[in-house]
């Protein structure tokens, strides 16, 4: 098969384009290859790969600028996505697509389900939520939708990095305690997409990699296994703060975690792994 990435430096299209597999050929498209605010120009370009199957790992993933940048928001995440759809349906193409825990608000308690209803607290999950809905509308039945959470790679900016860098310049660090999710390894992810895409699922599936965590459980993990791995020389204090103490543009769910009983069947050749396991191996890669 012919897959085609959109993006290119992104987490997930770079880590894309590190499966090879002798089954497929992926070509990951940045902004440079590919107009997707053309339709004309993305049928053309899907034409020209011998396309079989699309992967979207393109979005416009700043959260908090969003707030204030809301018509490039909508662009990259609604009308991008809906000329996606629309060029895969017009070329019989199956496309999967990634979403996000954002766009649920966070007041449920407990793992969300694929069909339980959204309500984005900001402009990057509103966004989102509409590119999934120009999806479902224009390619219902040839279209997967891959929710995730709080994803990091090697590869580009993440949480992963920055605690690092902090770790290494601060005396001492607070993380934000009452924020729940799961941390997701881009490769894992990246993985699942593939898999997607060969198998031609459709629907709406949740993937993160297993278990749960605070972002100050996420980071304490981080120093642990840097400490342990010989990337930082020296463990500084890491104290738990509340989202109230660290106001941002843009609010986020206090509790994301995403139920993936779907995907216990639709993926069972790619079982979960724990986020402390996965985040273990990211960083004996860095
Ligand atoms: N990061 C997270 O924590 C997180 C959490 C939940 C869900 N997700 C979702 O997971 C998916 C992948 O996220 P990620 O972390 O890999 O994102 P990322 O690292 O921010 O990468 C964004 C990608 O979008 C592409 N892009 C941006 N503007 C573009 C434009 N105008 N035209 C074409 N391409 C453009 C970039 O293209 P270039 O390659 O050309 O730079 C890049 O490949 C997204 O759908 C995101 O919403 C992410």
């Amino acid at each position: 098969m012919n897959i085609i990435v959109i993006g290119h430096n992104g987490q997930l299209a770079w880590e894309l384009a590190q499966l090879t597999n002798k089954n497929n050929t992926i070509t990951c498209l940045g902004r440079n290859n590919i107009d997707v605010f053309c339709l004309e120009s993305i049928a053309s370009t899907l034409k020209k790969h011998n396309a079989h199957a699309v992967i979207n790992a393109c979005a416009y993933t700043a959260v908090d600028q969003a707030e204030t940048d809301e018509k490039n928001a909508y662009q990259l995440n609604s009308d991008a996505v809906q000329n996606l759809a629309q060029a895969c349906k017009d070329l019989s193409l199956h496309l999967v697509h990634v979403s996000t825990d954002f766009v649920f608000n966070g007041d449920k308690g407990s793992p969300y389900l694929t069909d339980d209803p959204i309500e984005p607290l900001g402009i990057y999950g509103a966004s989102k939520a509409q590119g999934e809905l120009a999806i479902r509308n224009t390619l219902p039945q040839q279209s997967c939708i891959i929710r995730t959470s709080w994803v990091y790679s090697t590869h580009g900016n993440n949480f992963v990095k920055t605690m690092l860098k902090l770790m290494a310049d601060k005396p001492e660090l607070g993380v934000i305690s009452d924020q729940i999710g799961s941390p997701t390894y881009a490769k894992s992810l990246a993985k699942i997409c593939l898999l997607a895409a060969e198998k031609k699922i459709c629907g709406i599936h949740h993937w993160t990699d297993a278990g749960v965590a605070s972002w100050y459980d996420f980071a304490v993990a981080i120093q642990e296994i840097a400490i342990d791995k010989g990337i930082l020389s020296r463990p500084i204090p890491i104290k738990p703060i509340r989202t109230i103490d660290y106001p941002t543009p843009a609010a986020r769910p206090s509790y994301s975690v995403l139920d993936k009983t779907s995907c216990n069947t639709v993926f069972a050749d790619l079982p979960l792994i724990h986020w402390r396991t996965q985040l273990s191996k990211m960083m004996a890669e860095l």
